[in-house]
């Protein structure tokens, strides 16, 4: 990509959420910025997951995700979902299973669970669009944003 492509795509404003998903007993969490709703009859809410991702293979068995919102003060926590290693993630964390059995976070803003209803290949990352079977507001704190962390995801982290 050229240099002021990244740049100008790096001036968008993004939702910063910690994706949650499964696959019978294995469990994972990650950090997901390229997110969006998609339409609301029926609920869809997209995320783009590159195929390297350790989550991205327990999302195509299972076909489920979580996404938490973040609070504004809670960028430190985030932090512990950036490692590679999948157990360190959620040791020590308080979560429940959700309706579809994805790790539902305590500490968040809200989190909506989706199951994928379509997935696509559209470029270097899957597309899985996700009907929302369960969503709900846990705090009233704020939402972090891009505009509030520092780092964007624009390419390689
Ligand atoms: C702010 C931020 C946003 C990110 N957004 C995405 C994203 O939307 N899609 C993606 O595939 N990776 C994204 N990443 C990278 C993953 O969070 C990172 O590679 C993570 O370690 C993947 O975990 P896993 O391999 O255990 O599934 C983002 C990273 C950061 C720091």
């Amino acid at each position: 990509m050229e240099k002021i492509w990244i740049q100008v795509l790096g001036k968008m404003t993004y939702g910063i959420y910690v994706l949650t998903t499964f696959y019978e007993d294995e469990i994972n969490a990650m950090i997901a910025s390229w997110v969006s709703q998609v339409s609301y009859d029926p609920p869809l809410v997209m995320t783009a997951i590159h195929p390297d991702r350790y989550s991205h293979r327990l999302l195509e068995q299972s076909r489920c995700f979580a996404l938490h919102v973040p609070a504004k003060n809670h960028m430190d926590y985030l932090s512990r979902f950036k490692g590679p290693d999948p157990k360190a993630k959620l040791d020590g964390i308080q979560w429940v299973k959700g309706k579809t059995g994805c790790p539902i976070l305590k500490q968040c803003v809200a989190y909506v669970e989706c199951r994928v209803r379509n997935s696509y290949n559209p470029g270097n990352h899957t597309l899985f669009i996700g009907e929302v079977v369960d969503a709900r507001i846990c705090s009233a704190e704020k939402p972090l944003s891009t505009l509030d962390y520092k780092g964007q995801y624009l390419r390689k982290d």
